[in-house]
């Protein structure tokens, strides 16, 4: 008997892949995915903790859902409420308390038990809601089935999670726990399954991605061996960090040709003050000094980044110096936010928390100088014959988006034959957050 699932993903794209890998497992008891929760059987929610506003959410979300399970229940029928991912993972039996409807809470890592977790909330025996918030990694790499049904051109494939870093604002290491990195195999493996199902572009996922070790292996050993399969024709890796960005790495973006030329590179600050007290176990010098030999192995990469705005203890002077930072890179993209303490990260407690206008104006100027620096950025695109990989069907007719190696989204006129392709276009307009283009139809394009 077929049953409706709805599943809910906020967060990071290690979430997108988590969430779909639930889908995967849930598949063989008979789940199948709808767009809605009042059409769905079990509805689960993959949340995110890292900061306050994405946690609130989900709490908003379950009053929401309960007060659809009560309707259901009132007219003799059920729904199965599950919670997962990192709020899950740091609530644990006080999401319990607070939601006493939620009838699973499981964490990052427990999303292989799941099928077995729906069975036993399903058969409405248990008295109480089940928790399940193992740090069991390994397991859950080894016990989820393949990838199935994949219908895209473009897809994340976790390689990495968890994170021993520590920086002081984080919640990571303590939601997604210790390093662990899958074994190559395994790994090449799931990346030969999805080019199978007409992927050709993957993005390998991990918290610390380039802190990517196994057996040996680093991620450019990695990267090499991937770039290997056939019909796969663009890899990506995010998320990284710049204690973890070696030689061999480096080296890669200037030798491995289905490397695409962009990295997301998060700094968070430009003042060694602040990266301090961040723990974040490098200074601004050695950034630059990271960006200048990426530049050196490969001169057309573009970079991206985060930022954090409002850390306790930054004054003027260091905000200042971000903007200095974002000046001399110019950035192709960033993500930035306002400080948000987090409950048991070391920062949450310092003294000299920033007050929450100065966070807005902060917030508000770096993020004007960001969006100037991309639209400069995509306008010396304009009159550039670029390789596009096609991915969607746009929301006008005969419009579809792909995206440029420099991941800048592209609209292009043509038909669904360009779905799963690489091919030519010339870029014609630009604006802040994407471009359009005109295939250029005799020409072939590899990557
Ligand atoms: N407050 C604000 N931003 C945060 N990030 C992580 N923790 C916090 C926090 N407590 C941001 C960082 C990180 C990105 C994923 O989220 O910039 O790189
Ligand atoms: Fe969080 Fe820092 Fe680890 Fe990134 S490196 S997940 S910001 S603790």
């Amino acid at each position: 008997m077929t049953k409706n699932l709805f599943i809910k993903t906020y967060g990071c794209q290690m979430n997108v892949y988590d969430s779909q890998r639930m889908a995967d497992a849930l598949a063989p008891q008979g789940y199948r995915l709808v767009e809605q929760p009042d059409e769905a059987d079990l509805v689960v929610l993959n949340t995110c903790h890292i900061r306050e506003k994405a946690s609130e959410k989900v709490f908003s979300e379950l009053g929401r859902l309960n007060r659809i399970k009560m309707n259901r229940e009132a007219e003799g029928g059920t729904l199965v409420i599950g919670v997962g991912g990192c709020v899950a993972q740091a609530e644990g039996a006080e999401l319990i308390r607070r939601a006493p409807y939620v009838d699973m809470v499981f964490g990052p890592q427990t999303t292989h038990r799941l099928p077995e977790m729906v069975s036993r909330a399903t058969r409405g025996t248990e008295k109480n809601g089940i928790i399940d918030t193992d740090f069991a990694a390994a397991e859950k790499f080894d016990e989820l089935p393949a990838p199935t049904g994949t219908n895209r051109s473009s897809a994340f494939l976790s390689i990495q999670e968890g994170c021993d870093k520590f920086c002081t604002f984080c919640v990571v290491p303590y939601t997604r726990g210790a390093e662990f990195s899958r074994p190559q195999n395994d790994i090449i493996l799931e990346a030969q399954t999805l080019v199978d199902q007409g992927v050709r572009e993957i993005t390998l996922l991990g918290q610390n991605v380039n802190a990517y070790r196994n057996n040996g292996i680093g991620l450019a050993d990695l990267l090499e061996n991937m770039s290997q399969i056939d019909d796969l024709k663009r890899i990506r890796y995010t998320t990284s960090h710049p204690r973890d960005m070696d030689d061999a790495l480096v080296a890669a973006h200037g030798t491995n040709e289905k490397l695409m030329p962009f990295l997301h590179l998060p700094v968070q600050s430009g003042s060694d003050t602040i990266l301090r007290a961040m723990n974040r176990g490098h200074g601004v010098d050695r950034f630059f000094d990271i960006i200048d030999r990426l530049r050196a192995a490969r001169p057309d990469i573009a970079f991206s980044s985060d930022f954090i705005v409002g850390f306790p203890g930054e004054t003027d002077a260091d905000f200042e110096a971000t903007l200095d930072l974002i000046g001399r890179i110019e950035f192709a993209q960033a993500y930035s936010f306002k400080y948000s303490p987090r409950p048991g990260t070391p920062a949450a407690d310092m003294n000299d928390q920033v007050p929450e206008p100065i966070k807005n104006e902060r917030l508000a100027a770096l993020q004007d100088l960001i969006t100037q620096q991309q639209k400069i950025y995509n306008a010396s695109h304009i009159g550039s014959h670029t390789s596009i990989l096609f991915e969607s069907a746009g929301r006008n007719e005969n419009q579809y988006i792909g995206r440029t190696p420099y991941n800048q989204s592209v609209h292009v006129t043509g038909d669904a034959t360009l779905l799963g392709t690489v091919r030519q276009v010339e870029l014609t307009i630009s604006k802040s957050h994407s471009l359009e283009g005109r295939l250029i139809e005799s020409a072939g394009a590899t990557i």
